[in-house]
């Protein structure tokens, strides 16, 4: 019996040691509430853009090029009139003029130093620095904090690469594009991501 319990005992202890080796967190009460786990601004704006970045390519691969592929429908800018699939730049686009409208203070559009349409443009000198910084150096956001009226904001420019070679044909051949020399993996423009802080 004795040597029943001191069993027990080892093969709990040796239990315990897995859990611990293994990370797994041993539930202990805590008197925190979740307001005292702010999030970096930074991190938000990452995790927005990752979302961002998931739903365009989902977008691209599962619905534009499998319908294009299969003769079903294209992807075509003048979608509306012509009974196409919207471009992704245009979803993206669209999506975050529905997420602005939402109005709480949650902001992304996709611009260019170099866009189809000038409603592209860098809309702050902030911004065109940004769009510079991440031509050069695309692997890092460019963020900035950003006043508007009494409001503080936190703004990130992720850098939007040319990963395919749809992205420079379409550019480089597009009547209004003012760059016809865009290379693959190249920097094309930039995610803006605008995050309202909290006074
Ligand atoms: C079939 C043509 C086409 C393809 C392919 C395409 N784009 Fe575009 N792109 C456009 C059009 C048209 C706009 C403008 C959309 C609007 O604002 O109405 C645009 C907008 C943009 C913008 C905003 C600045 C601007 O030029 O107005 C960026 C940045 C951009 N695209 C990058 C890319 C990247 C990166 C890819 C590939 C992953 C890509 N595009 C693929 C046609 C295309």
């Amino acid at each position: 019996m004795n040597r029943r319990v001191a069993l027990i005992g080892g093969m709990e202890m040796m239990f315990l040691w897995l859990l611990m080796t293994l990370g797994v967190a041993i539930p202990l009460a805590s008197n925190k509430t979740t307001e005292d786990y702010g999030i970096p601004p930074e991190q938000v704006a990452n995790y927005v853009h990752a979302i961002i970045e998931a739903d365009r390519t989902i977008y691209t691969s599962h619905v534009v090029n499998r319908l294009q592929d299969q003769g079903i429908v294209k992807a075509d800018e003048h979608w509306e009139q012509h009974n196409a699939l919207l471009l992704p730049a245009q979803f993206l686009q669209l999506a975050g003029r529905l997420v602005a409208e939402k109005n709480n203070g949650i902001r992304y559009r996709l611009i260019s130093l170099w866009p189809i349409y000038r409603r592209n443009s860098p809309a702050t000198e902030l911004e065109r620095k940004g769009l510079e910084a991440v031509a050069d150096n695309p692997e890092r956001p460019f963020t900035s904090m950003v006043t508007s009226g009494e409001k503080q904001f936190f703004q990130a420019i992720y850098a939007d690469k040319a990963v395919t070679k749809a992205c420079i044909d379409c550019h480089n051949n597009h009547p209004l594009s003012p760059k016809r020399d865009f290379t693959l993996n190249s920097t094309m423009g930039g995610i803006v991501i605008t995050i309202p802080l909290a006074s």
